[in-house]
């Protein structure tokens, strides 16, 4: 059970306008705020979110919840998990203890103290590098020699090494007055089974993390030959989320107004950086996530993506086109030629070439058109007929009109073929894609109103009409504390009085709310699944877009609920009965045939 005040605390903290604006594109309407959904694939925006009582709501898909249901549902969280992801992203430190499954909201780590371990960190294994012992002229090697960096360029970014020992960095730390506890926290050491403690990074060269703001708030280590694995990197810390953060943004902000270039490695970005590129940035050993792709858009307008130049590279570019253009960059795409890496390419090539390829770097439509005409030999018809489809397919994913003229023009003139056909083509594609889109929606909607293969309510087939009757009863003591007191004070209606299991669940759980005086938003998270909360939101919304929602309006609702639920029960005995019927026919029959056989 996580306490009333964690939750609330964790509501307070994370607006929901800026929590969901980090997933999501969303433009003021009225009050109200509306983007495209991030739960189902749709062009025209139906998902809503209500600032006001820190909700939201999907019209085309029927999820809806707070803060928390939407990180369940988005980040793929348990409650318990949505509620620490949360806690974290508003710097509040909640205690899980994971006996009871307890949480407590008082922060465990000091969030200063935790930076200021890792610039401790920092300094130490910077200053190691440059100690005297064979290890660590082994390690300023590898990066002088081997890596081809300056001294300057290992002082600016802070760069490190790990010494070759389980304790000597934690004996120094605890000296300086940190603790085991937040040492294992900040990912800098570690605990084996038996309860020994141990240094996190050993005999490696460090890269400090360091964000927007200056912190050092992770590390990056690499061993300095062929052993795996080749990067061992910080995990999520009390101060540190991968997804939500970017090597080398703390210089990069600086100069990325116009463009940002993105790349994998760490290595790669130091390598730009001291060649004079210094608006590259990198992920952090995972795949780009769309926290990212948003946090870049705040920073720039363009990204040249510079992954390395295999089909895992390569591949990767393509989805990182697609995450980035989700969230409006311009986004271009570079191959560096005959290297493996942009690394491998500037130390080959210089800043000079360098510059020339970025300046040359291709739009996501032009790089994915010069790998079509490799593919195919357009000297041979057939082959020329299977680039065209695969362009026009291309062109046709193109959003804007005028660019799609302009690429028309450009496989008009490549393969030879009239400009006017492969534009009836593209247009033919635009229409059909429209089409599905607009059938895909369409049957979302159904399933999710009409309650047709209802995964949500499974009961709701079982009686359309009472599930119906039960929602509008519910969507009032959903919105009416008035409506709550006069139903559960005055015994109104009870928990039998309901037919779909989840109606049922509903209207106990309010109940019980009720009778604790406890406010039901708190708790609905822990007791309903997400998608069931998007249900509950739906009865709520439903119910506040009426005119009138008095006393008469309820109590007729109520009415029509019983006689909905005694209609259906009659219906039941009826069927009932006629089943009965049908059997004793049966076993009539039955018997009469043993009978006969014994004869
Ligand atoms: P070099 O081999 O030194 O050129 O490294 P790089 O920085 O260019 O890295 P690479 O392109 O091989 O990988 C990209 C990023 O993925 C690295 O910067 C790391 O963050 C991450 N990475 C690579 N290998 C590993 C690994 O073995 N484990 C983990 N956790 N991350 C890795
Ligand atoms: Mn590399």
């Amino acid at each position: 059970m996580i306490s009333k005040e964690t939750i609330e605390q964790v509501i307070a903290r994370n607006d929901i306008e800026d929590l969901i604006g980090s997933y999501v594109t969303l433009k003021r309407a009225g009050s109200n705020l509306k983007g495209l959904c991030p739960f189902h694939s749709e062009k025209t925006p139906s998902f809503t979110v209500y600032p006001q009582d820190n909700s939201f709501y999907c019209f085309g898909c029927g999820a809806g919840g707070d803060a928390i249901t939407f990180i369940r549902k988005r980040e793929n969280l348990d409650y318990p998990d949505a509620v620490e992801f949360l806690a974290n992203r508003a710097g509040i430190t909640i205690v899980r203890d994971e006996s009871k499954g307890s949480y407590s909201p008082t922060p465990k780590y000091d969030r200063a103290k935790m930076l200021k371990m890792n610039v401790d960190a920092a300094k130490y294994f910077h200053s190691c590098l440059f100690s005297d012992n064979p290890d660590a002229r082994a390690a300023l090697d590898y990066f002088v020699n081997k890596r081809g960096l300056s001294v300057a360029t290992i002082k600016h970014f802070g760069l490190g090494f790990a010494p070759n020992s389980f304790d000597v960095f934690s004996k120094y730390m605890l000296n300086k007055g940190y603790t085991y506890d937040e040492l294992v926290a900040g990912f800098l050491c570690g605990r084996s089974e038996k309860g020994k403690y141990y240094d996190a990074f050993r005999n490696r060269v460090m890269f400090p993390i360091i964000d927007a703001s200056g912190n050092v708030i992770a590390f990056g280590g690499r061993v300095m030959d062929d052993s795996k694995p080749k990067y061992k990197n910080s995990s999520d810390t009390p101060v540190f989320k991968k997804s939500r953060n970017l090597f080398a943004l703390n210089f990069a902000r600086l100069t990325c107004q116009e463009a940002m270039i993105l790349c994998e490695g760490y290595m790669d970005v130091i390598a730009m950086h001291s060649a004079g590129f210094t608006n590259a940035v990198a992920t952090l050993g995972t795949a780009i996530t769309s926290e990212q792709a948003r946090m870049m858009s705040r920073y720039t307008k363009k990204v040249i993506i510079s992954y390395d130049a295999d089909e895992a590279g390569q591949k990767a570019a393509m989805r990182a086109t697609k995450m980035l253009t989700d969230v409006g960059l311009e986004v271009t795409i570079l191959k560096v030629p005959g290297a493996k890496d942009p690394d491998e390419y500037i130390k080959a090539n210089g800043a000079e070439k360098f510059k020339a390829l970025l300046e040359s770097s291709k739009s996501r439509f032009d790089y994915n058109m010069d790998n079509i005409l490799a593919k195919h030999d357009i000297s041979v018809p057939a082959e020329r007929i299977k680039a065209l489809h695969s362009l026009e397919k291309l062109i046709s994913e193109t959003y804007s009109a005028a660019e799609r003229d302009i690429y028309i023009r450009v496989v008009a003139t490549n393969l030879d073929i009239d400009a006017k056909s492969i534009k009836s083509d593209v247009d033919r594609l635009i229409r059909a894609a429209a089409y599905n889109r607009r059938k895909e929606e369409s049957e979302k909607i159904k399933q999710n109103t009409v309650g047709y293969s209802d995964r949500v309510n499974p009961d709701y087939i079982k009686a359309p009409a009472v599930a119906k009757h039960e929602e509008n009863v519910l969507g009032f003591l959903l919105l009416f504390e008035e409506h709550r007191k006069k139903v559960f004070e005055g015994g109104l209606l009870s928990e039998d009085d309901f037919f779909t299991d989840l109606s049922k669940r509903v209207f106990s759980y309010l109940f019980d709310c009720y009778q604790r005086g406890e406010d039901y938003n708190i708790n609905l998270n822990d007791s309903f699944s997400a998608d069931e909360v998007g249900r509950i939101i739906k009865m709520r919304l439903s119910r506040m877009a009426m005119t009138d929602n008095g006393d008469t309006v309820l109590l007729e609702a109520i009415e029509s609920l019983r006689l909905s639920v005694r209609k259906n029960a009659s219906k039941t005995n009826q069927s009932l009965e006629a089943l009965r019927e049908l059997l004793n026919n049966k076993r009539e029959t039955k018997n009469k045939e043993n009978t006969n056989e014994q004869r």
